[in-house]
């Protein structure tokens, strides 16, 4: 078996996450967020999608919400509109529109699916249920159209629909059918509006993305300038411009996001931000290290490193309640950074690694995700009486584009690609009591499934792969002697956004490396089990 049978099930399409070998190259031009394509979402499941798929031609795009009126879409100055694809029908009441002054606007418009019957309805065309639908795989057929520019007259694409356009808006001409939809595609080259029946941002259309290219570059002559350079530029620009000479404070976690927003922070303001990282004990092997190596001594950000194990440990004693324990650590967390931030004093700025999809999803787009920086906002988890204002410069970032600026920024490739993991950490891997012995048994194994996963190159396949320590014991046999010991269990899965997760098919030889090695190096344990169990039923975690 090869990795990429154990992870094909559930990997997500290539492409989303693939690096374009020309992507993110170096162009220079900044100020990318003042000619932003807006994609407006109309209920589709592929709105987010599109507006990665724009990013990943390297031009800047927003998702924000329908009701924008024309006159606030023209404020934003955008370079393109994409409405998406949506549920409805456009003749459905309460089926969600757009306000018909976009279309006035001269901004170049393609409509998708749902956008582009909304389009026909709303210019002069006619949307119909014709009783056929197409649902997967379709051959199209095109005509000399601006948006299948150097492409092949014939090419598969992806549909879903029931209704049809049965009529082209006014003016507009025809340029795609498929045996089932005799209008495809149309395009008003005056007007510069454009719509396709089927959706270019999913991997089943193979030249999907060249069709965005072609929207965009030719048609907009939107630049391909949103490269990690010039998101770094921009960003720091910004936080320059808003932190100026003030104090800046960050909770370092070890992961990714944390570490990309400091390092932004620092690149803008230097020693004037102050990351706090609290080793709780609860981390894997060599994290604390990694991290205090990397920020501290590589990169040379003002970092407080606080050793509070011992602290986390008496709290935790003699607790085996998994919400409990996660209580716990959430407090004792936010009472040493709180006394952390009134030792350092004056700080008026706190660093948050908000990302877009978290912004996304608490509706926050409706606004245009104007705000950069929100002020007297209460951070998860910490004090509401901790009024300080938040510097987010990842707001406007996808975490495929996160992990590129941390490459960008000289983040070891490590840390770069660090697989998630909980805040409350290795307690909630721990069934049961923490102990520091049980702790120091667990740490060991979860090195060395790492160390075996890394060697059989399947670290950045997998979601997560990590090992739990059950409260149980089980009879076994070492040399002659009889022993009664811990079993350790592994926990590998793949996943597109943990909301469900698969079981990754290990290789059995990475299994038995495993277990070989945890049962023969860790005194104390004298069995591995493989948890084969997906969400749902059954969590990524144990606790
Ligand atoms: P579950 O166990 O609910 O986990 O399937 C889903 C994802 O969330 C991570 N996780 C956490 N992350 N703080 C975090 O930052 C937490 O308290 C926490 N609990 C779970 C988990 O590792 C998985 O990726």
């Amino acid at each position: 078996m090869t990795s990429a049978d154990i992870v094909a099930a559930k990997r997500p399409p290539s492409g989303i996450f693939a690096r374009p070998e020309s992507a993110f190259a170096d162009s220079g031009q900044a100020h990318n967020e003042e000619r932003p394509v807006l994609v407006i979402d109309l209920g589709g499941q592929y709105s987010q999608l599109i507006a990665r798929r724009v990013r990943e031609a390297r031009v800047y795009s927003e998702l924000v919400g329908h009701r924008l009126t024309a006159a606030e879409i023209a404020r934003r100055k955008p370079a393109a509109l994409i409405l998406s694809g949506g549920p409805a029908s456009v003749y459905a009441e309460g089926a969600p529109a757009v306000d018909e002054g976009l279309f006035a606007l001269g901004v170049p418009t393609l409509g998708i699916c749902y956008g582009m019957q909304l389009m026909a309805r709303d210019l002069g065309g006619a949307v119909e249920r014709t009783g056929v639908s197409e649902f997967g795989k379709t051959e199209l057929e095109t005509t000399e159209s601006e948006l299948f520019h150097h492409l092949p007259p014939e090419q598969t694409v992806w549909m879903s629909h029931r209704d049809s356009v049965t009529a082209p808006p006014s003016g507009a001409e025809v340029t795609a059918s498929s045996p089932s939809t005799p209008i495809a595609a149309f395009e008003d080259r005056a007007r510069r509006l454009y719509g396709v029946q089927f959706h270019p941002e999913v991997v089943h259309t193979p030249h999907g993305q060249e069709i965005l290219k072609n929207f965009l570059y030719e048609v907009a002559g939107a630049p391909p300038t949103w490269t990690p350079a010039a998101v770094i530029e921009e960003q720091v620009e910004r936080i320059r411009a808003t932190v100026g000479r003030e104090r800046v404070l960050c909770a370092l976690s070890g992961g990714v996001d944390s570490a990309v927003a400091a390092l932004l922070v620092h690149k803008a303001v230097g020693d004037y931000l102050t990351c706090v990282f609290v080793d709780h004990g609860l981390l894997r092997e060599n994290e604390a290290e990694e991290v205090v190596e990397t920020f501290s001594g590589h990169f040379r950000v003002p970092l407080v490193h606080v050793q509070a194990q011992e602290r986390f440990l008496s709290r935790l004693a003699g607790v085996s309640d998994p919400e409990e324990k996660r209580k716990m650590v959430g407090e004792e967390f936010i009472r040493v950074f709180e006394e952390e931030a009134q030792q350092l004093g004056n700080v008026r700025f706190l660093v948050q690694g908000t990302l877009y999809s978290d912004v996304i999803e608490s509706g926050g787009m409706d606004d245009g995700v104007a705000a950069k920086i929100k002020s007297h906002h209460n951070v998860g988890g910490l004090p509401a009486d901790m009024r300080m204002e938040l510097v987010e410069p990842l707001r406007l970032l996808f975490k495929d584009e996160v992990r590129r600026i941390g490459e960008e920024l000289g983040l070891p490739e490590r840390m770069v690609w660090r697989q998630p993991f909980p805040g409350p950490g290795l307690a909630i891997r721990i069934v049961g009591d923490v102990t520091a012995e049980r702790l120091s048994i667990l740490r060991r194994a979860d090195a060395i499934l790492l160390e075996e996963i890394r060697r059989a190159d399947l670290y950045r396949d997998l979601w997560q792969s990590f090992a739990v320590l059950p409260a149980i014991r089980s009879v076994g046999v070492q040399g002659d002697e009889r022993t009664y010991a811990y079993p350790v269990v592994i926990r590998a899965v793949t996943s597109e956004d943990a909301m469900t997760a698969d079981w990754a098919r290990l290789p059995y030889e990475v299994l038995e490396a495993v277990s070989s090695r945890v049962i023969n190096e860790i005194p104390g344990v004298n069995r591995v089990v493989y948890d084969i169990s997906s969400k749902p039923p059954a969590t990524i975690e144990w606790e």
